[in-house]
């Protein structure tokens, strides 16, 4: 069992582990003065694991509630975000009592939005899910729901008081599901971590615990720096910005890690083509990127792409900050003119 603890605006402890679920209950009671606890899961999570978590919870003491949602990313909405706000009011949890968040990135950004204004603050705890909640999301305090305009409009940077990642329920995902992680557990290695390149050359389930650590302890240290996103933060944005633009082209049909995938290698192809990379780091994360069944390219033009990122939220007057490798294992910004976003997609976009 791996403990890592962040120190943030609040300070928590990030458990990683085989079995760790069952601690929930006993954890929380160290933690907090409340005895209530509302769970909030989707509908898979809480068949798979609602239980385990309410007996934990129960055992020591607390009593529960349980709200759940549909899977999928249009439960992220503000119509669920106001109904688990009813929620909490109608069984009368107060400031002291708890929030659960027991799934994917969906589940743990909605519930931490509703844990964040909710009595202006609530206690909060992240079981993620899913590998790519695990290594990301779950961490570090970024707390969303969409809106009609586009995903991620509304939220607060909001920490939980305790992070539970059982690798148990990691390694038994569906082989899919588990691609969409490596995708950002790739990202990791390419912005700060030759281990992570190398552990992923090998038996990742059999390593998933250290790997998982590994990526919490990058993801620590940059949030300890940077918890509001105002500069180091952006380097977890690797591949980002051509995601973003690849997961809103195709309606969002291209899963978030597949179009991760596309945009690192984007991105890396680009940076070496600029001579900013002097390493051939591409051709190293096409092959990790292909191990998992993750895409290289993009379907979508780099006209296309440049037009979507030049719409979006996080592009600054004069130009957008990328991130790209500047050799194995580590990776820095650039902020690059309107007037070149274009030709650095074309160059990366090209594959041969
Ligand atoms: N997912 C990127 C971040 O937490 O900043």
């Amino acid at each position: 069992m791996e403990r890592i603890r962040v120190e943030a605006s609040r300070e928590y402890d990030v458990i990683i582990g085989g079995g760790v679920l069952s601690s929930v209950g006993e954890r929380l009671r160290a933690l907090v003065k409340g005895r209530s606890a509302a769970i909030f899961a989707d509908d898979i999570t809480f068949a798979l694991f609602g239980t385990a978590v309410k007996e934990s919870l129960q055992a020591s003491g607390f009593s529960t509630v349980e709200y759940v949602i549909p899977h999928g990313e249009s439960s992220k909405s503000a119509e669920n975000y106001i109904a688990m706000l009813n929620f909490l009011a109608e069984n009368k949890l107060m400031r002291s009592d708890s929030v659960i968040a027991l799934g994917g990135g969906v589940v743990g950004d909605l519930t931490g939005f509703v844990a964040a204004s909710f009595l202006r603050g609530t206690a909060f705890v992240q079981i993620p899910t899913t590998l790519l909640s695990a290594v990301d999301s779950s961490v570090g305090g970024k707390t969303a729901i969409n809106l009609r305009a586009g995903k991620n409009l509304a939220g607060a940077f909001y920490q939980p008081c305790l992070c539970l990642c059982d690798t148990d329920i990691i390694k038994s995902l569906p082989d899919t599901i588990f691609a969409d992680g490596m995708a950002e557990v790739i990202k990791y290695g390419a912005i700060r971590s030759t281990r992570i390149l190398e552990l992923i050359g090998t038996d990742v389930r059999e390593n998933l615990d250290e790997i998982i650590a590994e990526c919490v302890r990058i993801k620590r240290d940059i949030v300890n720096e940077d918890e509001f996103d105002t500069g180091l933060r952006q380097l977890l944005n690797f591949g980002h910005t051509p995601a973003h633009a690849i997961e809103k082209l195709s309606g969002f049909r291209v899963s978030h890690g597949s179009a991760v995938a596309a945009g690192m290698c984007i991105m890396s192809r680009a940076a070496e083509r600029a001579g900013i990379c002097k390493d051939n780091v591409s051709d190293e994360l096409a092959r990790m990127c292909e191990r998992f069944g993750l895409p290289t390219s993009s379907e979508f033009s780099a006209e296309e792409m440049a037009e979507v990122a030049m719409s979006d939220k996080k592009r600054s007057a004069g130009g957008i900050t990328l991130v790209v490798p500047v050799k194995r294992g580590e990776s820095a910004l650039l902020k690059v003119p309107d007037s070149e976003v274009l030709t650095f997609f074309s160059t990366g976009a090209d594959t041969k």
